[in-house]
């Protein structure tokens, strides 16, 4: 099965901090791509702009060499790196000085849509927008997408809306949180909302419990000073994990339509109890066999920032009541994946009398590695044994289902850079989401910096520390295996 591409509108589209990593890993690589599947149209144009004095010349090599780099192999041939190429441009320039604005506004056309991508550090923000208005390059037509990390707190968060509203409305702001333009995150959106089959069972009185885990292998490595300052809560589960327990939590929105479904996302926010001390569990790896630990990495060895979270979470709401949401991101763990799991009740009686070690039904979203979902049903172990059950999974995964082509699914910033253009904020969070979220993040690690918490130790390439596994263990559950 071949997906339709439909090309998007004539664009022009400027990437602030053209030569930085996220341009050149992500961004350049992703529009490539969008351009060799027809998506992008012939007369787009992208436009980088950083401080480097670069020429056209100059920046379509640095951006040849990461698309042979980093876009998927086979993906067009040189002509059509070439044709790609030809639509590039740069314009040098300084985001706190005066130098090249005059040149892109010039550059800019008028009639079709502008979008600027804000792929800076959060702390030129405000000089950008400032002199998008400033140099009248920017109106109240265009588009203007900003990275994370929004805001450390409450406060910054704020202050950095307020910001961006004295020059543009909510309407033209696309915060991109990237774990939204994964795949599977909409097909969860499409299996709850598009079956009849799990939306009436997907409440506490069916629900045992959620677990949302997003592992990796790596440490924090060569951005471990930055790191440090954050740490997993603001990195990961104030915007990632946060995203996604919304968009299992969340009420049916009315219509899919962006402001319908953001509503629904708030609400889950709002209803998040505040968590106790005992029901959240931080962790850094220690170091081992020629790696380093993370205090070695962070450059810090009395460092209490968390490399690992783990924490149980309420939503007090009708539907939610009584299921406990578990969260738990981490680095340099036991594999490198990402997925939610929605655990079942077992039937109110079984007539196959007790069996200790069966699960009763999961129903698993993978994001990452190989996205797609399974089920897991209880059947008949096969053979003249005797009634005895076992678990298999109804596989779902999008290479078996759909073929291999539409297996090779979309980036999630190459879709989400295209609903920008498009005008589609539906996987884009909203300010006051933001906010909610800070809301409910600050006090938590407030918390910590009061009671001088430390982090528990845990061993790379484990799943994080003992006592995490004890937060299910003392409710009679466990965690899913950290698997490839
Ligand atoms: N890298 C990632 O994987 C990743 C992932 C998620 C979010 N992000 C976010 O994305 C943003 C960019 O990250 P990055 O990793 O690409 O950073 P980076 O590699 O440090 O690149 C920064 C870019 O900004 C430009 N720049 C710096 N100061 C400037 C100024 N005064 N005027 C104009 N351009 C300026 C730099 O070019 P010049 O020095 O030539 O000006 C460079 O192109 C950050 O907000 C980051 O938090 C990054």
């Amino acid at each position: 099965m071949v997906s339709r591409v439909i090309p998007v509108d004539p664009f022009d589209l400027v990437i602030f901090g053209g030569t930085g990593d996220l341009a050149r890993r992500k961004i350049l690589p992703g529009l490539y791509r969008r351009f060799w599947s027809g998506q992008m149209p012939p007369n787009a144009r992208i436009i980088g702009a950083s401080r480097k004095p670069l020429t056209d010349d100059e920046f379509r090599e640095f951006v040849g060499t990461a698309i042979r780099e980093f876009a998927i192999q086979g993906s067009g041939d040189g002509e059509q790196v070439d044709a790609f190429l030809r639509q590039i441009h740069y314009v040098a320039i300084d985001a706190r000085g005066d130098n090249g604005w005059a040149k892109l506004r010039d550059l800019i056309r008028s009639d079709v849509v502008r979008a600027f991508y804000f792929s800076v550090g959060p702390g030129l923000f405000g000089d950008l927008a400032e002199r998008l208005h400033r140099y009248k390059i920017a109106d109240r037509q265009c588009r203007i997408v900003v990275e994370k990390p929004f805001g450390r707190d409450l406060k910054t968060a704020r202050e950095l809306n307020g910001t961006l509203s004295k020059y543009f409305d909510e309407a033209q702001i696309y915060r991109i949180d990237h774990y939204l333009g994964k795949e599977t995150v909409q097909n969860l959106m499409a299996v709850r909302f598009g079956n009849i089959l799990f939306e009436p069972l997907w409440n506490a009185q069916y629900v045992d419990h959620i677990q949302i885990t997003v592992a990796e292998t790596v440490g924090v490595g060569g951005r471990g000073a930055y790191y440090d300052k954050s740490g997993a809560m603001r990195d990961m589960v104030q915007n990632h994990l946060m995203q996604l327990l919304c968009l299992i939590a969340m009420e049916p929105p009315y219509c899919f339509e962006p402001d319908a479904v953001r509503d629904e996302k708030l609400k889950v926010i709002r209803a998040l109890d505040p968590v106790p001390p005992e029901d959240i569990v931080r962790g850094q790896y220690a170091g081992s066999e020629g790696q380093a630990s993370y205090r070695a990495d962070a450059e810090d060895e009395n460092s209490l920032t968390e490399s690992f979270i783990a924490m149980k979470l309420h939503v007090s709401n009708w539907r939610w009541k009584g299921t406990p949401f578990y969260l738990r991101t981490g680095k340099r763990l036991k594999a490198r994946t990402s997925e939610i799991a929605v655990v079942f009740k077992d039937p109110p009686h079984s007539i196959f009398g007790t069996q200790p070690d069966r699960r009763g039904n999961v129903l698993v979203i993978r994001l990452q590695p190989n996205e797609g979902m399974n089920m897991r049903v209880t059947i008949k172990e096969p053979g003249p044994g005797g009634m005895r059950l076992i678990e298999v999974p109804l596989d779902m995964s999008f290479a078996e289902a759909l073929g291999a082509e539409a297996a090779d699914v979309a980036d999630a910033y190459e879709r989400l850079i295209m609903d920008v253009i498009r005008g589609n904020q539906t996987l884009f969070m909203r300010g006051d989401e933001v906010e909610a979220a800070w809301a409910w993040t600050d006090p938590i690690i407030e918390g910590w910096t009061k009671t001088e918490d430390r982090p528990r130790e845990y061993l790379p390439g484990s799943t994080g520390p003992e006592e995490a596994l004890m937060l299910l263990y003392r409710e009679g559950q466990r965690w899913r295996d950290i698997a490839p």
